[in-house]
């Protein structure tokens, strides 16, 4: 395992990446409404970044092992698909859940974070479901401080998610993130308190559980990228990057549009 340590230097860097994602999420906030397609989405995220915040869209090309190089600038998953879906002429329609997951590149440091946007007006179970995973991914990320175990986080967020009966994706997890847009550690959304890597000052990483409101299995769609529930129940992401403070924790990745943390990081806050 090379875990990346940031120095001072680095984390002021990384500060401004994860702002920058938080913000381009912002910007789109208000476009995302019924008969937007995917890709009209896409476009206002791109020429965002590109021309009014001069960061780089990560996504555009990327290529890990085994992969065709992503098409577009951002990802979209909209209703059962979970995670890497391709921005197209799809439109969106009243009802539906669209995850959006934004990576800038800015002096060469990532910022990593997606929401959930309900679509005009959502169903009780949809909302609920958006809502719920929002809440799984703030009980992972208040485990994070030193001296605590990457089992910690995937154990609060699996056991929250599980409680209300839904399933955690396994097959994808947060990950380490810096000069590059995926490092170790894997951060997995399910595992067992007291086990896996120990915490440490200056690690940066993302919290990104996938909650399905049916089974947790998954299947590939067919284009090489997107991840939709096999069972084809819905499914909801949302992410942060995160720092290890000396305290506690520090997440990067919010701006003036972040929604409201839930009460209960208020009552617990450690930041
Ligand atoms: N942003 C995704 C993550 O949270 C990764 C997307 S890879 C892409 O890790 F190529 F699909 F953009
Ligand atoms: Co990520
Ligand atoms: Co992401």
């Amino acid at each position: 395992m090379t875990i990346t340590i940031k120095t001072a230097a680095d984390i002021e860097g990384m500060r401004i990446a994860g702002r920058l994602a938080s913000e381009v999420l912002d910007h789109l906030t208000p476009h995302i409404v019924p008969g937007i397609t995917t890709d009209a989405i896409d476009k206002l995220a791109h020429d965002y970044m590109v021309n009014v915040q001069q960061c780089i869209p990560a996504p555009l090309n990327y290529a890990p092992p085994g992969y065709a190089p992503f098409p577009k600038s951002i990802c979209t998953s909209i209703n059962q698909q979970i995670c890497h879906g391709i921005p197209s002429d799809r439109q969106l329609k009243n009802g539906d859940i669209v995850n959006v997951d934004i990576t800038t590149i800015k002096d060469g440091w990532h910022g990593d974070t997606s929401r959930m946007f309900v679509v005009g007006e959502g169903s009780i179970a949809a909302k609920r479901l958006c809502q719920m995973t929002y809440e799984a991914m703030w009980r992972g990320i208040v485990k994070v401080k030193p001296g605590a175990r990457l089992g910690d986080i995937g154990h609060a967020i699996q056991t929250f998610a599980e409680n209300n009966g839904f399933s955690v994706v396994r097959e994808f997890c947060g990950h380490g993130i810096g000069r590059k847009f995926h490092e170790e550690p894997q951060v997995l959304h399910y595992g067992r308190p007291g086990t896996l890597e120990a915490l440490v000052p200056g690690m940066v990483f993302t919290i990104e559980p996938m909650v399905n409101a049916g089974r947790r299995e998954i299947r590939e769609a067919g284009d090489g990228w997107t991840i939709v529930t096999r069972d084809r129940s819905l499914s909801a992401q949302w992410e942060h990057t995160v720092l290890v403070t000396e305290t506690g924790y520090e997440v990067l990745t919010l701006s003036a549009g972040s929604p409201e943390v839930p009460q209960f990081v208020r009552e617990t806050a450690t930041v």
